[in-house]
């Protein structure tokens, strides 16, 4: 019988299936033998692994994930991509999803409340590469989607106070898939979405000063390149 990991399956709905497997393929063709892969989160990554690992079934390459999100992780394993980290591996490049991207190649990420790890392996990926479809691309940011901060819980209070000076018009703490409460992150945090009418270039800065602030989910003059289906 196979094991527990590889019966996992992805539970969400896919929203636009069709153009993620296309951008998904596309992340397929560019691995190469030895690649060492920064692996964001999200249904197009998810997709991305799928189409990676066809490829794997026929071709011999000996390649490495280091994964965003334990979900993705576990991904990874149910279908045979080994697993390494930051400890051992630096990526040799990244793929990620976005939720929102802007003519500036700004990002709004973290709807699935992984924008602390994207961004550290953001930070350290020589190239980045995000797989987005149609829906993502907007005129300016929070559009669609508000714009997630991870938050020491007991901060919560004082942070929020300040974000709402830095110009945020509605805060939500996220609340928890299906149960009473708040979201907890993988780093045992808070997440406050917040609604910004205007996105300036210091935002992302000005956020992450606040004391209690592990990291929001704006990625502001990343050197990422775009695939969009
Ligand atoms: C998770 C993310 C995802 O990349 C983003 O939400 C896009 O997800 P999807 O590919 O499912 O539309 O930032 O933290």
């Amino acid at each position: 019988m196979d094991s527990l990991i590889e019966r996992l399956q992805w539970s969400s709905e896919i929203i636009n299936p069709e153009a993620k497997q296309k951008v998904a393929r596309q992340i397929a063709q560019k691995v190469k033998d030895g690649d060492i892969l920064g692996v964001g989160s999200g249904s197009t990554v998810y997709m991305a692994l799928l189409a990676i690992a066809e490829r794997l079934k026929t071709e011999k390459l000996n390649i490495k994930a280091i994964p965003t999100s334990l979900e993705i992780s576990m991904f990874c394993s149910k279908l045979g991509i080994p697993l390494t980290s930051l400890y051992e591996h630096t990526p040799t490049w990244l793929f990620d999803g976005a939720d929102e991207v802007d003519p500036n190649n700004w990002l709004i990420k973290g709807r699935g409340g992984a924008m602390f790890k994207e961004k550290l392996l953001i930070s350290v990926s020589p190239v980045s590469y995000i797989i987005v479809d149609d829906s993502k691309m907007v005129n300016q940011l929070c559009t669609h989607f508000p714009v997630p901060v991870e938050v020491f819980p007991q901060a919560l209070v004082s942070v929020g106070q300040k974000l709402e000076e830095l110009g945020a018009t509605s805060i939500v703490l996220r609340p928890a898939k299906g149960k009473d409460g708040p979201i907890i992150t993988e780093n045992n945090n808070l997440v406050l979405d917040c609604h910004f009418d205007n996105v300036s270039k210091t935002l992302e800065r000005d956020i992450k000063s606040i004391t209690g602030v592990i990291e929001s989910g704006l990625f502001i003059g990343y050197p990422v390149e775009i695939i969009k289906a």
